[in-house]
């Protein structure tokens, strides 16, 4: 595929304070990291150690707030919900109504993401092939975009890009084994790499023997802090490409 495909977004805005109903400039702020990040177009993609510079993909994915509605009306692509809730477990409650959540909205035509106050993580996401109820991306909001109540050091849209490198089917670049060296992402020009990294790590970071280039803990799907991470690998594109060719070939047009 040489072609750009644009993914239609629908953001439920779940909130319980005014501060948790973010305005349309996160929004937007978020939508800006996104068609960066999946474009190989982000600003800081030169900080890629120079080993793996020519690894960096563009993934030929965007993003945009859906136009049109479930009903074929036309649409801002946010929906805001007020609630009852003051913070949301990782449970998948916020993608419905009767918990205090907002309904997904068809998950064969628009990716579904909610933003609200949640409990014990950034953001989660659904990998392909599950229940259409609850298929999509929750973010924290404060981990959402870039300006508004985004707070450092997650205030970089990086949360997003991370989650949404799941629905389109990455692994945790670690292989979500622990600190151990057998577990797998299944992309191939990953490194092997042992258990997660967090911060700012400095190049080079060896685990599993995979010295003298180490981990590499600058890509989207490791848990560095937001300014840290600034590549997917053409490998890892290759498996978004797979999940578009599967099961979510109802996004491409
Ligand atoms: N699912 C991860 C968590 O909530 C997201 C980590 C995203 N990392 C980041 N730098 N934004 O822990
Ligand atoms: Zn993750
Ligand atoms: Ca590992």
């Amino acid at each position: 595929r040489e072609e750009v495909v644009t993914i239609p977004v629908v953001v439920h805005v779940v909130h319980h304070t005014p501060e948790q109903n973010i305005g349309q400039e996160q929004i937007d702020s978020q939508f800006k990291v996104l068609n960066e990040d999946f474009r190989r177009a982000n600003p800081d993609v030169d900080k890629v150690p120079e080993v793996w510079k020519d690894l960096v993909a563009d993934a030929r994915l965007e993003f945009k707030l859906a136009d049109t509605d479930p009903n074929g009306k036309p649409t801002s692509g946010v929906v805001r919900v007020e609630t009852s809730v003051e913070s949301f477990e990782p449970d998948h409650g916020v993608k419905y109504g009767d918990r205090g959540g907002s309904d997904a909205w068809p998950a064969d035509r628009y990716l579904n993401l909610w933003v609200c106050e949640l409990k014990g993580a950034l953001g989660y996401s659904t990998f392909p092939g599950g229940p259409a109820e609850i298929d999509g991306v929750v973010i924290l909001h404060s981990a959402f975009g870039t300006t508004g109540t985004a707070a450092a050091p997650y205030d970089g849209g990086r949360t997003a890009t991370h989650e949404i490198g799941h629905w389109f089917n990455l692994r945790h670049i670690w292989g979500d084994d622990g600190d151990g060296c057998s577990g797998t992402d299944f992309v191939d020009d990953t490194p092997n790499q042992g258990g997660n990294n967090r911060g700012t790590p400095d190049f080079p970071k060896v685990s599993c023997d995979n010295g003298p280039n180490g981990d590499m803990f600058m890509n989207y799907m490791d848990y560095v802090d937001d300014a840290a991470m600034f590549m997917f690998t053409k490998g890892q594109s290759e498996r978004m490409d797979a999940a578009l060719a599967g099961p979510r070939s109802s996004f491409l047009s």
